[in-house]
């Protein structure tokens, strides 16, 4: 049975310290960073890393090595043949749990960093339960940039308005369907979808299933405690088929970037999506309260299920010393400041100044701080990577044919195979 990874952060005892970033860029000043982060909001946000690379040492030249897709689905393989093949970029964006510490550390390409966390006093200001994420054996082998919340819903507050639709600080299942209907009656699309990549549709389907099994539910699924052909898992799928029905008709063709543009541009109302969604809105002028407004994924407030970004030091690094200068930066409290504005996460520290974040990182502060943590299967914490692409696949399926039991059938046989079920 694999290990879940599952962290109650409630009432945690915080050390804040003040930290002066010490990054030295070494003298071929050279650095590749990997990643799959090509969108308006994503790009502007990784710029941010970048300026604050620049500030510290004008000359260093930066290879910025994207490879475009949302969730990584794209950049994984190409970073996967250039490891094997014994050419690692410099450092790469990860996600934690499973992602980085069931491939890339048993398979010896990650450096660990534990140096760098001393000498930068980071076990100080990130929670330890972050620091467990990308620590194994007592390595640590990443700096999280930022902390993504996965299960959130984003509205189009004009059209909603318009409507005579009201979100409260919640929303069930029902109070969905209720605004669905009236938006589909008054000729707008309810629900954006751009799942061009697959990832994108099966992050509705990891909110619906989170919002229908809950905290206890997520955590004994993926510990092998609950089957995954489990009633709870079909109607899970089956609340899922029910919102396909008020997406837009072409999904398929649209990435997640251009499905939040369609809620920006008021052509759909809804969009399930973790908050680099936020990004989008921030590059397009929109303001929080105002033109968008959130809440959490019907029926799973108090919980946030944790999308996490990290950076590695490969072992093997062309450009070590510069390398490690650039993690220093992306753990310093500056850089973190200005590249979660822009990006939607919140800083992985958290002795940053709140004041200088808008209305929905505060609120997504805050629900860290309470919530109930659950690591995300698409994005590669919760389960293996087998599994994440057996759900995709499945996903797949679903959404032409929308049988559910099909559906918790290849699950249930997926989560043998990656041995989560015992
Ligand atoms: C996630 C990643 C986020 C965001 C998103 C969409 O996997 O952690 O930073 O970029 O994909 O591309």
């Amino acid at each position: 049975m694999k290990k879940l990874v599952c962290f109650p952060l409630a009432g945690l005892v915080l050390l804040l310290a003040a930290q002066i970033p010490t990054a030295t860029f070494a003298a071929d000043k050279k650095l590749e960073v990997f990643s799959w982060w090509t969108s308006g909001g994503e790009a502007a946000a990784l710029d941010a890393l970048f300026q604050a690379v620049k500030k510290a040492d004008p000359g260093v030249e930066i290879i910025n090595a994207t490879v475009a897709g949302g969730g990584g689905s794209a950049a994984r393989p190409v970073l996967q043949a250039r490891l094997a093949g014994g050419n690692p970029p410099d450092s790469w964006q990860v996600h934690p749990g499973l992602e980085l510490l069931g491939q890339y550390v048993p398979a010896n390409y990650c450096e660990p960093i534990n140096d760098t966390y001393q000498s930068e006093g980071w076990d100080k200001v990130v929670p330890k339960a972050l620091i467990d994420l990308v620590t194994k054996d007592g390595k640590t082998y990443a700096v999280l940039v930022g902390v993504h919340r996965g299960n959130d819903l984003w509205y189009n507050k004009k059209v909603l308005e318009k409507n005579g639709i009201k979100v409260g600080d919640k929303m069930t299942f029902d109070e969905f369907f209720v605004a669905a209907e009236k938006l589909k009656a008054a000729g707008v699309t309810p629900l954006a979808v751009g799942d061009s990549g697959i990832w994108a549709t099966a992050e509705l389907f990891e909110n619906t299933l989170l919002g229908t099994v809950g905290p206890q539910g997520w955590i004994d699924l993926f510990s092998g405690k609950m089957a995954w052909d489990d009633p709870k898992v079909k109607q899970a799928a089956q609340t899922y088929g029910k919102m396909l029905g008020y997406q837009n008709a072409d999904h398929s063709a649209l990435s997640w970037d251009q499905a939040v543009k369609a809620v920006i541009e008021g052509k759909c109302a809804f969009t399930s999506m973790g908050d680099w969604t936020y990004g989008e809105f921030v590059k397009a002028n929109k303001k929080d309260n105002e033109d968008f407004g959130w809440v959490s994924h019907p029926g799973t407030d108090g919980a946030f299920i944790i999308v996490s970004d990290g950076f590695t030091l490969a072992k093997g690094a062309p450009h070590k010393e510069d390398c490690i200068a650039w993690l220093k930066v992306c753990g310093s409290k500056d850089a973190q400041e200005a590249f979660n504005k822009l990006k939607g996460s919140i800083p992985a520290r958290t002795d940053v100044d709140k004041s200088k974040f808008g209305p929905y990182h505060n609120w997504s502060m805050e629900s860290f701080a309470k919530d109930q943590l659950l690591p995300s299967c698409i994005h590669g914490e919760a389960a293996p990577a087998g599994f994440q692409q057996a759900l995709n696949d499945a996903i797949t399926t679903f959404v032409v044919d929308k049988n559910a039991d099909r559906f918790v059938k290849a699950l249930a046989q997926a989560a043998k195979e990656a041995e989560i079920a015992k």
